[in-house]
C-alpha cells in the first residue's frame, strides 16, 4: 500500500493508494465508533458497495444512495443526508463515508462539516478526477441555482482511500477528464512529472494499473503539498485553478451540457499556455507540446464554436478570482512554474479571446 500524508497539524490525514484498496482493511481503522453512514449513488452502488461493506461488518452501517449527477448537488439532496442521519439516530461520533466521484465526495464532506457541528468523514473516491483532486484538500460544497459550489466549507477528511482498480469501470470520457487534472500538476509545479507524463501517457490512457497508481500518487503528492502550505486558499492554492477561469466560462457559456469539467479545464490550460506565450513568458514550442499532450489524452484543445468572445469575457469578469476589479489568472512562466497574477496588459486577454473564441455575441 502506498501511503501519503496531508500535513495539517492535528487535522493531518493519510491517503492510501493501491490496487484492491477497497478490500484491504484500512477503512475500518479510521472509523472512530460503531456508527457509519455510507453515502454513494445509484451508479456506483451496484459496482462497489458490497466490497466496501465487507470492511464494516459488526458496525451499524446505514446506506444512502443519492441520485447520480451534478444537478443533484443541491441543498435539497444534502438535506436527505441529514434526514437519514437523524432518522437512524447517528450521534456525534458517527463516521460518514463518501463512495463515489466528486459530486458525492463534495456533498458528503459538507454534510459531515455541518452535522452536529462536525463529524468524521472518509473519502473513497471512484473517479480519476476525485482520486487526484476533489477527495484531497477539504473543499466541500453544494451548488446554488446562481452558482456552482457556492455553499460550502473547508473540512478535511480523516482518510482518503484510493483503489486504482475501480477505474476499470469508468467511462472513457470521464477518465480523460481526470487526466486533465493530472496534467495540470505537471504544468503548475512539477516539470519532472510533466516529462514522465509525456513518456507514459499512452500506458496511462490504456489504464495500465502500475502507471495509473504512479500518476495518482504523484498527483496527490502535489496536491497534498499545495494544501499543506495554503489550506484555505489565501495564496498559492489558487494555482490549482490553472485553466479553470477559462474553463468555467466555457462550461457556463455552454450551459454545462457540451463539456465535462475536466474537458473545459483542458481547453482552459491550452488558453492559459497561449496567453503565457503571448506575454513572452512561455516558449511557443512549449505551448505546442502542451497542446499535443492534452490532445493525446483525447481531450479538447479549443473552445466549442458556440462560445463567443463577448460571452466568455463577460463570464470571466464574474470569476471568484476577480479582486478589486482585476481578474487574476493562473499563467505559466515555464512548464512546471505557474503563477497567479493580475499583472498583464488587458489587451493580452482580449487578443487571446479573439483568437480562440468565435466572433459575435
Ligand atoms: P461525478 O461525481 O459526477 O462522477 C462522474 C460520473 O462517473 C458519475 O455518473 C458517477 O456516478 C460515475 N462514476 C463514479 N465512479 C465510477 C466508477 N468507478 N465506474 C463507473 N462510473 C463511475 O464527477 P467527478 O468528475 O468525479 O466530480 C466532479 C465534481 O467534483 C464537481 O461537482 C466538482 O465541482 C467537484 N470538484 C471538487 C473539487 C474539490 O476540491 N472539492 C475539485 C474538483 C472538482
Ligand atoms: N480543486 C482546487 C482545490 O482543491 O483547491
Amino acid at each position: 500500500m502506498r501511503t501519503l500524508q496531508v500535513s495539517l497539524a492535528d487535522r493531518s490525514y493519510p491517503i492510501y493508494i493501491d490496487r484492491g484498496a477497497l478490500s484491504a482493511g484500512v477503512l475500518r481503522q479510521h472509523v472512530r465508533a460503531s456508527q457509519v453512514l455510507l453515502v454513494t449513488n445509484e451508479t456506483v452502488a451496484p459496482l462497489y458497495l458490497d466490497v466496501l461493506m465487507k470492511n464494516l461488518e459488526g458496525l451499524q452501517v446505514d446506506v444512502l444512495q443519492l441520485p447520480d449527477g451534478e444537478k443533484f448537488k443541491t441543498l435539497a439532496v444534502l438535506e436527505s443526508i441529514f434526514d437519514q442521519l437523524l432518522e437512524k439516530k447517528h450521534s456525534r461520533t458517527t463516521t460518514l463515508i463518501a463512495l463515489g466521484g466528486g459530486v458525492v465526495g463534495d456533498m458528503v464532506g459538507f454534510a459531515a462539516a455541518c452535522y452536529q457541528r462536525g463529524v468524521d468523514f472518509i473519502q473513497v473516491p471512484t473517479t480519476l478526477l476525485a482520486q487526484v483532486d476533489s477527495s484531497v484538500g477539504g473543499k466541500t460544497a453544494v451548488n446554488h441555482p446562481r452558482g456552482k459550489n457556492m455553499i460550502g466549507a473547508f473540512y478535511q477528511p480523516k482518510a482518503v482511500i484510493i483503489d486504482v482498480d475501480v477505474l476499470s469501470s469508468l467511462p472513457s470520457r470521464e477518465f480523460a477528464a481526470g487526466v486533465a487534472e493530472v496534467i495540470k500538476y505537471g504544468l503548475i509545479r512539477d516539470v519532472d512529472f510533466y516529462h514522465w507524463l509525456q513518456a507514459n501517457l499512452d500506458a496511462l490512457m490504456a489504464r495500465d494499473p502500475d502507471v495509473l497508481a504512479e500518476a495518482i500518487l504523484r498527483s496527490c503528492q502535489n496536491k497534498a503539498e499545495v494544501v499543506a502550505a495554503d489550506e484555505t486558499e489565501q495564496g498559492n492554492r489558487a494555482l490549482l485553478n490553472l485553466g479553470h477561469t477559462f474553463g468555467h466560462a466555457i462550461e457556463t457559456a455552454t450551459g454545462y451540457t457540451e463539456l465535462l469539467h475536466g474537458e473545459a479545464v483542458a481547453v482552459g490550460m491550452v488558453m492559459a499556455a497561449e496567453m503565457s506565450a503571448d506575454l513572452g513568458w512561455l516558449a511557443r514550442k512549449d505551448v505546442d507540446a502542451i497542446r499535443t499532450l492534452i490532445g493525446r489524452a483525447g481531450l479538447p484543445v479549443a473552445p466549442p464554436p458556440s462560445v463567443s468572445v463577448s460571452r466568455c469575457r463577460e463570464l470571466m469578469s464574474l470569476d471568484k478570482k476577480v479582486h478589486d476589479g482585476a481578474l487574476r489568472l493562473v499563467l505559466m512562466r515555464a512548464i512546471g512554474e505557474s503563477i497567479v497574477t493580475a499583472d498583464y496588459p488587458p489587451e493580452a486577454l482580449n487578443t487571446l479571446l479573439a483568437r480562440c473564441c468565435a466572433a459575435g455575441e
